[in-house]
């Protein structure tokens, strides 16, 4: 048996595929996988509500009809034998307390523990850095370009931390979550399917940052923004004037309005520069226990996610606003956005409160029978590969 979570993003939303630093949890719920090897290369996985899938596991995979779960099995194997070699397949059943199609990393979650079950299977061991070599390029055979941070988020959370998620070369630096601090993740009634129509407007994000880089003539985000990217970085948390990173500075100040961006490009522009200097500063807030900074920071974040680079939606509007008539400290919409959950921070001591002001000003608007189904305590969980297994 294997096993690995889904992960809440706490901040920096749509800059992990610039290369840029993100700060997300891994949550308690996760995707499960008992799996027994075979002789041959067939691999045959059950899960319930989503029926048999199997297929013979060859070098060369190709994807099964967009929106099948069985791309992501062949996601997984096609990311091991990349990587390792194909092998002996596997009988597996999965099962999971994730909810799907929420922007909680669940199909990331679903890859990370059947590329490990086929690990397993053929006797094989990889550490962190060959997973993360392996795994999100290996999504990509599902159709999204998406960035690194979902993977290592359920790899290789611990206990109790957030994960400070660094790229090139990857790393994770764990951020103890204060004692106090609670989170919820509240899923706003409108489904954010990674795979159907939010893909493409998702790839667009992603190409119209790559673009502005490309006509700025800067290498890389990190490079623009001096080094570290975010953490360690030049343009440091609570520097308002980026005095280290001349180029950001002017850029941000005049010469950017003389280069020829495209609207699209400049509004990603603008959100990942600022969305990597609110990271930096939320992971001090963090280990300075300074709440009401990072909930302000999380609210900046939704802002700019939602006027800037315009992916969240009127439902996760009214989610995080009714968050914060609860007393919430901030809350923002976590993962692609365009639909799915919001992550709402509040003290321990006021989520109840908080919970019960969602019931009645979200909730209650809505065809929704039971709102504890929708709304989910974020307790920071470990990674697959911190994890005691039964
Ligand atoms: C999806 C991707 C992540 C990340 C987020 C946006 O969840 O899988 O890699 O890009 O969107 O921050």
């Amino acid at each position: 048996m294997v096993s690995a979570p889904g992960r809440v993003n706490l901040i920096g939303e749509h800059i992990d595929y610039h290369g840029l630093a993100v700060l997300p949890m891994a949550l308690r719920r996760r995707i499960r996988v008992a799996f027994r090897p075979r002789a041959d290369n067939r691999i045959r996985a059950v899960s319930a509500g989503y029926g048999m899938r199997e297929f013979d596991w060859t070098p060369e995979l190709s994807p099964a009809p967009a929106g099948d779960w069985e791309n992501y099995l062949r996601a997984a194997a096609q990311a091991v034998s990349r990587e390792w070699g194909a092998g002996v397949g596997v009988d597996a059943a999965v099962i999971s307390d994730l909810p799907a199609a929420a922007g909680l990393a669940s199909s990331s979650a679903l890859m990370v523990a059947f590329t490990l079950a086929l690990l397993g299977a053929n006797r094989r061991r990889a550490t962190f850095e060959e997973l993360m070599e392996a795994l999100p390029e290996g999504e990509q055979f599902v159709g999204t370009r998406g960035g690194g941070m979902d993977h290592a988020a359920s790899l290789a959370s611990r206990e109790g931390c957030a994960s400070l998620i660094e790229f090139d070369p990857i790393g994770l630096r764990a951020i103890r979550v204060p004692e106090d601090w609670g989170f919820l993740v509240a899923h706003c009634l409108k489904m954010a399917e990674k795979s159907g129509a939010a893909r493409e407007a998702y790839n667009a994000r992603r190409a119209a940052g790559a673009a502005a880089l490309a006509r700025l003539g800067a290498a890389s985000f990190r490079a623009l923004l001096g080094g570290g990217g975010s953490v360690g970085g030049c343009w440091q948390a609570d520097a308002p004037a980026p005095q280290g990173c001349p180029l950001v500075a002017s850029l941000v100040g005049q010469t950017l309005s003389s280069v020829n961006l495209t609207s699209d490009e400049r509004n990603a522009f603008e959100h990942v520069t600022s969305e990597a200097r609110r990271v930096s500063a939320a992971v001090s807030a963090m280990e300075r226990g300074d709440a009401a900074l990072f909930g302000r920071l999380l609210l900046e974040s939704h802002a700019s996610l939602r006027d800037v680079l315009q992916v969240s939606c009127p439902e996760l509007d009214r989610l995080v606003d009714a968050a914060m008539q609860s007393g919430a400290l901030g809350a923002r919409l976590t993962g692609a956005g365009f639909g799915g959950c919001a992550v709402v921070f509040a003290a321990k001591r006021d989520m109840p409160a908080v919970r019960q002001g969602l019931a009645a000003r979200f909730y209650s608007k809505t065809p929704v029978v039971d709102p504890d189904t929708q709304m989910i305590d974020a307790e920071p969980g470990p990674g697959a590969l911190h994890m005691e297994m039964p």
